[in-house]
């Protein structure tokens, strides 16, 4: 699992002024909430007095939240400012904070920052990318979430890998025409990859109901245009079947730890722009997730293998192989949990992802943090 990169941690509407919510992200808890003026907000969930999980405390109504076991106080910077047991004007020693991530909110999801990178340094969202879900005129949205017992990253080599339909989705892969056309990746600006390619669409038989009086018999090849992007593991499938049908869906996975993923959906369409088609698309995103996800699940080893050489990737494989290229560097960049490290040491001490200000003041921190499998 990576720091120093961005991750989907909840949809908008579930982060409030209200109630905190608590959301496990690589293998760590994080607390959410909002200020009074309606920034979300996001620190580390475990308590620099005595581990305390601040999420289960209270807002105070001011943008700070305090602790759920002995009430400690802490401002969206992570900031201690009040230990009710020394009463108020006691002096709040310099080490009485946690680390507070960046947050930023696109398509209706909240997007958190774990890691110390400046801001010019980090991978950037794909804020511009998803321009359909905006246009409520000529687009129709539904969004989903699923929690899945699968690795982050062999999730996402899933959905960029363009050989498994034929084989694995009934509804819309083509046993009889499984070949992958090859063409030249094209990097994008997110640190990821564009894969634009034919394929011939599925019989009509195949496919579900509603979309099925929309297209004749005999129709043309189907463009499937795959990008991949490094901030919240995400991707952007678009495709266009014949007489300008799409749909796109923009997904994100969000490690959970090494072994679950949670991962945000959003699938737009500029045809039966009705809600009544809604639960049509909704069932076909399910099926289609529950068929990779049953895939996925049974694959070995569970974790991408650290060497292309121990596995055969062919060329059809182009957008995973770019994809694990990518991995390959960020984690020879430091950014990779040793996970085994940290469940070794970590029994007796917290580790915390590193925030920005830990760049600013490395010193004065209760928790250290997280060992990675390569030096910073
Ligand atoms: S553990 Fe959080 S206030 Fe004591
Ligand atoms: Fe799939």
């Amino acid at each position: 699992m990576l720091i120093n990169n961005w991750y989907v941690a909840a949809k908008s509407q579930q982060v409030n002024r209200e109630k905190p919510l608590i959301v496990r992200m690589l293998g760590q808890n994080f607390v959410l909430y909002r200020t009074p003026e309606g920034e979300a907000v996001c620190l580390a969930n475990t308590c620099c007095h005595r581990g305390g999980s601040i999420g289960r405390g209270e807002l105070d109504g001011a943008g700070c939240i305090g602790c759920g076991y002995h009430g400690w106080k802490f401002n969206p910077q992570g900031r201690c400012v009040e230990i009710p047991a020394l009463g108020k004007d006691a002096k709040i020693p310099k080490r009485a904070r946690v680390d507070s991530y960046p947050v930023e909110e696109h398509f209706d999801w909240v997007w958190v920052f774990l890691g110390d990178l400046e801001e010019d340094e980090r991978p950037r969202i794909p804020a511009t990318e998803f321009p359909e879900y905006h246009d409520k005129e000529n687009w129709r949205v539904v969004s989903m979430e699923f929690d899945a017992d699968v690795n982050w990253a062999r999730g996402h080599e899933n959905s960029l890998d363009s050989a498994h339909p034929a084989f694995v989705h009934a509804s819309f892969g083509r046993r009889s025409a499984p070949e992958v056309q090859i063409v030249p990746l094209v990097p994008n600006a997110f640190m990821g990859h564009n894969a634009t390619r034919q394929r011939v669409p599925p019989k009509r038989s195949q496919i579900s109901a509603d979309i099925a009086k929309l297209v004749s018999e005999k129709r043309g090849k189907t463009t499937a245009s795959t990008d991949s992007y490094l901030a919240g593991i995400s991707h952007r499938i678009d495709i266009t079947r014949e007489g300008n049908i799409r749909q796109v869906t923009v997904s994100a996975r969000t490690p959970v730890d090494p072994y679950n993923t949670r991962v945000f959906a959003h699938q737009a369409r500029n045809y039966l722009l009705e809600e009544e088609h809604d639960e049509a698309r909704r069932e076909g995103i399910r099926r289609a997730y529950k068929e990779d996800l049953d895939v996925v699940a049974t694959v070995e080893p569970k974790f991408v293998p650290r060497s292309m050489a121990h596995q055969l990737l062919v060329e059809a494989d182009q957008m995973e192989t770019a994809f694990r290229k990518v991995l390959i560097e960020k984690v020879k960049q430091g950014w990779e949990i040793d996970f085994d490290r940290l469940q070794d040491e970590g029994r007796f001490r917290h580790y915390s992802i590193p925030s920005p200000a830990r760049r600013k003041d490395p010193k004065n921190w209760v928790h250290p943090v997280v060992p990675t499998t390569f030096p910073r």
